[in-house]
């Protein structure tokens, strides 16, 4: 049995504070004690209430440092790292210049193995500890990634992409490949160590309906796997799913029939949704990823957070960069665009809002709530350490590290929102070691 303990302020969520108060659903504690057994969480507390009780165990303290659950981003893709910023075009143009090319490069398992490294170092770099990413065509650069994963001991769900048309040569799998494939990539990868598998058609306007209804057989095979794609992102991409599916009655409906719509299927984007389609979802408990940065850079539109959140037809929804439709690996700098995104439909978004979405509502988002996204006893201690005062300009932002109160709070992580990105991000720990720490804190001596 291995104890130890971390002091700092800390902040985590217990309820959802789009439905809930900010007093029932934010707990922070200005000087709290974290328990750690064995890399999962014992007890978290204030720092005078436990300690007489932990007395003798090593302390790691961080003074002037905002703790929390590490990130969760509910929808990226690993072979995009290298073509993230690709200029001037909207969704199929973006993904037949750019993207296509680019993910042919990861037949290589030694390239695949060198990206999901530098990938998931990026990750951890920006507080990220749990993703769902996608993968290319290739078994091999799933292998490369779920290799890279296990190596780190992260909680990370992927699976292998299913194209069968619309798509170079090079990138198509078929119906049976894609199945049998995925199949074993499944009975390889999903529960080994933390990592779990995605059944991972790319989109509609690349899969063929055989492909489909040979997914959503796998998915009824294995039914606590995941099933993840794209959803009516783009308004040319639903109008060409209305073409390629004339007798279905709308995209999520050529998803449905194929038995790919459940509680753990989660559809990136969901921009361009009908009313129906936003109450199948609601029925069917499936999640959408909402991935600001990318919508904006790809022009695809403003997704309806309100809708989505509505307490009559609640959605399930994370938080997803999209990297690299998305813009940046940061989940601050994804709160922030989702807060303007808010705001462009004369709507809003507080912070403690986006940072639920960035934790613990990630976590519900991929079922993933009893195994972490916040500090409840018995989760796994994946967090971060946040430096409110990163920047000179956060400096000035924040003048005080440690707010006292939680309209204090709120107004700090607002800014640090706004304002941050990677460097506003100290340390990382997975399963309570320490994965990574910023450079720019190990030579000043802070902490
Ligand atoms: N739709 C189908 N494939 C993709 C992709 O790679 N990125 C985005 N943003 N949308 C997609
Ligand atoms: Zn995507």
């Amino acid at each position: 049995m291995s104890l130890k303990a971390f002091r700092g302020a800390f902040l985590d969520f217990v309820d959802d504070p789009f439905y809930a108060s900010e007093a029932d659903s934010v707990r922070y504690l200005p000087d709290g004690l974290l328990l750690l057994e064995d890399g999962k969480v014992k007890v978290l507390g204030t720092y005078e209430s436990l300690q007489e009780s932990y007395a003798g165990i090593p302390i790691t303290a961080y003074p002037d440092r905002l703790i929390m659950p590490g990130f969760i981003d509910t929808h990226i893709h690993f072979p995009q790292t290298e073509m993230i910023a690709a200029y001037g075009e909207q969704l199929l143009e973006w993904l037949d210049k750019y993207t296509f090319p680019t993910e042919g490069k990861f037949h290589d398992k030694a390239y695949a193995q060198e990206i999901a490294s530098f990938f998931l170092d990026e990750l951890l770099k920006h507080g990220t500890t749990t993703a769902l990413v996608f993968t290319a065509v290739y078994p091999q650069s799933v292998d490369a990634f779920f290799e890279e994963a296990s190596r780190r001991h992260l909680r990370m769900i992927a699976g292998k992409v299913l194209m069968d048309r619309n798509a170079p040569d090079f990138l198509t799998d078929t119906p049976e490949t894609a199945y049998e494939e995925s199949k074993q990539l499944i009975e390889k990868w999903h529960k080994h160590d933390r990592l779990l598998y995605a059944i991972t058609p790319r989109f509609a306007v690349t899969s063929s309906d055989e492909q489909l209804r040979l997914a959503g057989k796998l998915l009824a095979e294995f039914p606590d796997v995941y099933m993840h794609t794209h959803i009516a992102e783009n308004i040319k991409e639903v109008a060409l799913v209305a073409e390629l599916f004339p007798d279905s009655k709308g995209y999520l409906d050529v998803y449905d029939r194929a038995g790919l719509v459940g509680t753990k299927s989660v559809f990136a984007h969901g921009v361009q949704l009908t009313d129906a389609e936003f109450q199948r979802l609601s029925e069917a408990h499936s999640t959408i990823a909402f991935c600001p940065t990318s919508n904006l850079f790809l022009g695809s539109g403003l997704f309806n957070l309100k809708k989505a959140k509505s307490i009559d037809q609640p959605i399930k929804v994370g938080l997803g960069t999209d990297v690299g439709g998305g813009t940046s690996f940061s989940m601050l700098e994804t709160a922030s665009e989702a807060y303007k995104v808010t705001q462009l439909r004369g709507e809003t978004l507080s912070s403690f809002q986006a940072l639920y979405l960035a934790t613990l509502g990630g976590a519900r988002a991929l079922s993933l709530e009893n195994t972490l996204g916040n500090f409840e006893p018995g989760k796994e201690a994946d967090f971060i350490v946040l430096d409110p005062r990163a920047t000179p300009l956060m400096a000035r932002r924040n003048p005080s590290a440690i707010a006292t109160s939680l309209p204090e709070l709120a107004d700090q992580t607002f800014a640090t929102i706004m304002l941050g990105d990677d460097r506003a991000i100290h340390a990382t720990y997975i399963m309570g070691e320490l994965a990574y720490e910023n450079e720019a804190y190990r030579q000043t001596g802070a902490a």
